[in-house]
């Protein structure tokens, strides 16, 4: 086995604009198709988690942000601006340390989890607070980015993040060997959603694969514009990462639905936080809260008949549970260390 190149280098050719990039990379992409048993079991359907917190700063954005920061580079930018729910900034922060530019995230006040501003803070990029939501904070990093061309904008609304989070789909029909039946993930921005659909119809086209799946785009219930129909004011969730309220790629979102023949949901935060525990006692994987809002969809989908029984279904979890220390810690009865000296851990053991 030769060592994974990261995703520009193995997807080069499908990829715009890439043909001769040297790339930005911290060898993202070829994250783990992980055969989930339990959630197998209780759908009767043959599920799948694309564990995309397995990529350099543990969520999906690397994807994206390979391409992007590869793109700004060969643009001569020195320095970049996003908005973040957490993990963008995390990522943008890492990519541009090794392209050697200048960040900066504006984040919403208060609404980000620790590990996402500790990755942020550590990665050196320049931590700006918006009084505001992740809405307030995209229209903020849209109005500077236009008024200073020279810094590059690294949300999705940049074409070549979605490009590079395409790739996922590629990953997964490779190891499949075919497309599956049905696609879950959680949908905040829809930037995920909409590369995902896009990488899917490629391979179609192409006839890598034969059929497309239907895509399903599961969303928090205090912040579901897309199930509704119509934007949020002031979105609310314990899912951090998908409190948005007027997505950016409302119209790819809308595409990947109609043409697919799929759908979107809400899940409640209590639905989230019981597939979230369920993830990690059942799978042994531990994902950040709106990265279970994807299994939290799938279930109910499932018990309401969406979906048959039978059919292969990868569900997209898209960040690392460490990322949330606190969601994690918050519904545990208080941890006590049990305290003892060795010979009566030998006798706890026996016992065991
Ligand atoms: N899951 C996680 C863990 C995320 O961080 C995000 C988005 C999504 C799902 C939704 O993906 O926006 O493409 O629909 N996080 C962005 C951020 C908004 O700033 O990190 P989407």
């Amino acid at each position: 086995h030769s060592r994974w190149p990261g995703l520009i280098a193995a997807y080069r050719d499908r990829l715009e604009g890439a043909a001769d990039w040297e790339p930005v990379t911290l060898f993202e992409g070829g994250t783990p198709l992980v055969p989930a048993t339990h959630l197998s079991e209780l759908t009767g359907c043959e599920v799948y988690l694309k564990v995309e917190g397995a990529n350099p700063t543990g969520s999906f954005k690397d994807r994206g942000m390979t391409m992007a920061m590869t793109d700004a580079k060969y643009r001569g930018q020195k320095a970049v601006l996003c908005a973040s729910t957490g993990n963008t900034s995390a990522s943008a922060a890492a990519y541009a340390t090794r392209a050697g530019m200048e960040c900066a995230v504006l984040i919403p006040q208060g609404k980000i989890a620790m590990g996402k501003l500790a990755q942020a803070v550590m990665l050196g990029a320049k931590i700006i607070q918006v009084e505001g939501n992740f809405d307030d904070c995209l229209e903020l990093a849209r109005k500077v980015t236009s008024d200073f061309p020279e810094v590059g904008l690294v949300n999705s609304v940049n074409p070549a993040r979605i490009e590079g989070q395409k790739t996922a789909s590629f990953e997964i029909c490779d190891v499949l060997g075919k497309a599956p039946d049905v696609h879950v993930l959680p949908v905040g921005n829809a930037g995920n959603i909409t590369a995902y659909w896009r990488g899917y119809r490629e391979y179609y086209a192409d006839g890598v694969t034969s059929v497309l799946p239907r895509m399903l785009g599961v969303q928090a219930a205090g912040a579901a514009p897309l199930v509704n129909g119509a934007p949020v004011k002031d979105p609310e969730t314990i899912a951090t990462a998908i409190r948005i309220g007027a997505p950016a790629s409302w119209n790819g979102a809308m595409e990947a639905k109609e043409q697919s023949g799929g759908a979107f949901r809400a899940a409640t935060d209590d639905e989230i936080l019981a597939a979230y525990r369920l993830v990690a006692a059942t799978e042994g994987v531990f994902v950040e809260p709106a990265s279970a809002a994807s299994v939290a969809g799938l279930l109910a989908a499932r018990k309401e008949g969406w979906l048959d029984s039978g059919l292969t279904v990868v569900c997209t979890v898209t960040g690392n549970g460490l990322k949330d220390p606190d969601n994690a810690l918050a519904g545990m009865p208080e941890v006590k260390p049990i305290a003892v000296d060795p010979v009566a851990i030998a006798h706890e053991l026996e016992l065991a």
